[in-house]
């Protein structure tokens, strides 16, 4: 048995992955695989949450993200890859947690609060939204994993987690589930091809599966120094996006291609060119993994019986805790 701590995250699956995904959180899942044993989870409950008037791609954009996952380096040979929905132990913890947890703890979680009043066009005043954070404590305890890795956003959600664990210690007096540290991602910072933080509600982002004309349309599209109007302008590569880029994707060629924008020997336009040009080479093996041989049922069927395993074990001590029965086992 594994000696190495233990990570679990997750993404939700409601939209294709972007560039913004790789250079963080992608990245950092692929690193932390040589240190962790890791267990990488689809939401695909906690999308139905948010999406569930529409929740027609869910599945589709389940098996494309996996497969993007894997092109980046996450090695389904090394770390657990699996489906919530597969693993129905989630909802069972879950009921566990939302019967111990206050509605106060949950009501106060600033996303939710935000997200309620932001987002526009549906209707997420529901039971099962309030509930969010309660279903994600539950994706991290069922595992018993030491450290989630998660951008700045997701604080507030870890902190429950963590006050769960100990609320859950002090009434049954029981030593089940690590504090599990928060691994903060630190924030790329890549933006958007207007200059927002890319994101999909903004509609400002290069996806890891666009095809090259995309990518082509939408580096023309980006928005440079605001400064520089004339090619003849001197150009300020420190506050320009595009400049960014090519710190981001090509850093040997940082140097050469700010240098020339500072002095008027590179105009936009080119700058642009030439970076669809490398963006095209970074998201080439994204394309290439829709077309290879990639059996995607076949890493979602061996990460469910791996991670079904730890569940189960998790919810036999769990039930022992609460005073449950074990449950008596139908063939
Ligand atoms: N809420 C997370 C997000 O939107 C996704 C998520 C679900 C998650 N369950 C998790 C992340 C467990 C870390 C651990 O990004």
């Amino acid at each position: 048995m594994s000696q190495r701590q233990r990570i679990l995250s997750g993404m939700r699956p409601t939209g294709p992955l972007h560039l913004g995904h790789l250079v963080g959180a992608l990245k950092n899942w692929v690193d932390l695989q040589e240190r962790y044993e890791c267990f990488f989870m689809v939401a695909d409950w906690h999308a139905l949450m948010s999406d569930y008037e529409s929740p027609q791609e869910i599945a589709q954009r389940s098996r494309q993200m996996v497969l993007d996952w894997i092109a980046a380096g996450v090695d389904p040979n090394r770390s657990v890859i699996f489906r919530q929905s597969d693993v129905r132990e989630h909802l069972e913890l879950y009921a566990v947690l939302s019967i111990i947890t206050p509605l106060g703890w949950v009501e106060r979680i600033p996303t939710y609060k935000e997200q309620l009043r932001e987002v526009a066009g549906r209707d997420l005043a529901t039971y099962g939204f309030l509930g969010y954070p309660i279903l994600q404590a539950a994706d991290i305890l069922l595992y018993r994993a030491h450290a989630v890795p998660v951008g700045e956003d997701q604080k507030a959600h870890l902190e429950l987690t963590r006050e769960i664990v100990r609320r859950f210690k002090f009434l049954y007096k029981a030593d089940i589930f690590p504090e599990p540290e928060i691994l903060l991602t630190e924030e790329a910072r890549l933006l958007g091809i207007d200059g927002r933080k890319m994101s999909k509600s903004y509609d400002n982002f290069i996806a890891l599966s666009d095809d090259p004309e995309a990518v082509r349309k939408k580096a023309q599209k980006m928005f440079t120094d605001p400064k520089r109007i004339k090619m003849t302008d001197p150009g300020h590569p420190e506050t320009c996006n595009v400049c960014h880029y090519w710190e981001v994707f090509a850093p040997q060629e940082k140097e050469r291609i700010w240098a020339e924008c500072r002095t008027s020997k590179r105009g936009c336009t080119q700058n642009k060119q030439e970076l669809a040009e490398v963006l095209i080479k970074a998201t080439e093996k994204f394309r290439a993994m829709r077309v290879q041989q990639v059996d995607v049922d076949d890493v979602l069927a061996w990460g469910a019986e791996r991670a079904g395993r730890e569940a189960r074990e998790t919810m036999r001590l769990v039930r022992k805790a609460v005073g449950l029965p074990e449950g008596i086992k139908t063939p």
